[in-house]
């Protein structure tokens, strides 16, 4: 890389910095690395203007709904920039499942709705674009599915071989066909996600493929739109809270990066507090925010399979970033997360199952008089309905154990093909 790069890596644990333009996930302390960007003093109007301008350029890199704001990503230039038009979700009014949660001011960011159908593209197109940048052409990443999924499309599109790891038997159907269709060697490790990741960090290290899991500082950096996107959405008045699901703890981590740098960039005049879900079966770091003491690893075990982490690689920088924000972390069962599911599905949004932790954990928030019913929240969908199919059919046919589909099931029925039998299905 020639010319001098206006970042540069920093240590969560010891704050000793590193230069921006070497392959380094970790400090020699072994702790998280964040990016430093040398922002220019923002003049809030311009950049403003800037961002808004974007949305209506021909510029591949300008429309994305990540690299429209590349001052407070990642100042890459138009043309480095691996893009699939990330970004840009719907923000959908959410009003009508106030019944259900008790809140009458919920919005639900969908990102889902990304190109390859899950929160993970944001991110991605940053974590590739820096690979390029650095001359890697291998990736890798240990996965519950989307980041796997979503690192073999955009490694394919920039001619880079990807190698993903996964846990044996245990992420969605959708996503593992993703990784097998975009061409990536596809590695299933006996165990779970979190031996995969040890196992992945190492044969990066001593390979020198470039890693792409969200231990990755740059994939964070790209993840932080989310942020950027919601606050323009809704014209740079944050709302009351932010609600998502935490697994890995990337984008908890990111979204309040983004946040405190809006705030500090003066783009935002206040912060919204942020509420982190996790599935009760896989709840280390809220187990850890409830008794004041370091992450715990514990194995994990939840139907929402994205979220079935016990050992977080970013729990630090996570803790840190909401207590920032003044925030909370809740837990929800497998029931709680699929009651809320069949609400989210049938209000015609959709979302896989970890996604909806979020309805399921605003509901629980509200009921316990954390969040005020009046309040606004905009809630984050992480991943799209249909990543993880089999749930979806199993669940409406009561066909999942321990899960009482309830009122909502909507199984298919069946005809015997004649018109008078379909017209006793119509009524
Ligand atoms: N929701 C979905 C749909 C996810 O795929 C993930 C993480 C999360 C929430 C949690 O986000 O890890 O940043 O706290 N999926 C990762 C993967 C682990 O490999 O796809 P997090």
């Amino acid at each position: 890389m020639s010319g001098p790069i206006p970042w540069r890596l920093k240590c969560v644990e010891c704050d000793t910095m590193h230069r921006g333009d070497e392959v380094r996930y970790r400090c020699d302390c072994s702790g998280t690395l964040d990016v430093i960007t040398t922002l220019a003093a923002a003049n809030r109007k311009p950049l403003l203007e800037t961002f808004d301008a974007r949305r209506s350029s021909f510029i591949p890199a300008d429309v994305s709904g990540v690299w429209r704001f590349r001052e407070i990503v990642l100042p890459l230039s138009p043309d480095e920039v691996v893009t699939k038009g990330e970004g840009n979700t719907p923000l959908y009014d959410a009003s009508s499942l106030q019944d259900f949660t008790g809140g009458a001011n919920l919005r639900l960011k969908h990102e889902g709705e990304n190109p390859t159908g899950s929160f993970k593209d944001r991110g991605m197109t940053v974590g590739v674009s820096m690979a390029k940048k650095l001359g890697c052409d291998r990736v890798a990443c240990a996965s519950t599915g989307n980041t796997s999924a979503s690192m073999a499309a955009y490694a394919a599109q920039a001619g880079m071989r990807a190698f993903v790891f996964i846990p044996e038997g245990k992420i969605a159907f959708g996503k593992l066909s993703q990784a097998l269709a975009y061409g990536a060697r596809t590695i299933q490790i006996p165990g779970d996600f979190d031996a995969a990741m040890e196992l992945v960090e190492r044969v990066c290290v001593d390979e020198g493929i470039y890693l792409l899991n969200s231990v990755n500082p740059f994939r964070i950096e790209g993840q932080k739109a989310i942020a950027l996107e919601l606050m323009q959405d809704l014209r740079w008045s944050a709302p009351d809270w932010i609600a998502l699901p935490g697994g890995n703890l990337g984008n908890n981590t990111a979204i309040a990066k983004g946040l405190l740098e809006l705030r500090d960039l003066g783009l935002i005049d206040h912060l919204p507090r942020i509420a982190v879900i996790q599935a009760e079966g896989a709840n280390p770091l809220y187990t850890a925010w409830h008794d004041g003491t370091d992450v715990q690893p514990l194995k994990a075990n939840t139907l929402a399979t994205a979220i079935q982490i016990g050992a977080p690689v970013s729990w630090r920088k996570s803790l840190r970033g909401i207590q920032s924000l003044n925030g909370v972390v809740e837990q929800v069962s497998d029931q709680e997360i699929l009651d809320a599911k069949a609400r989210v599905d049938a209000a015609g949004i959709g979302a896989e199952p970890a996604s909806c932790a979020t309805v399921a954990g605003v509901r629980k928030l509200i009921q316990g008089g954390v969040i005020q019913p009046n309040e606004s929240v905009c809630g984050i969908l992480t991943g799209h309905l249909l990543k993880d199919p089999d749930t979806v059919v199993r669940f409406h046919q009561d066909q999942l154990e321990s899960i009482d589909p309830g009122a909502a099931a909507n199984p298919p029925v069946a005809s015997d093909g004649t018109l008078e039998d379909v017209r006793r299905l119509l009524r």
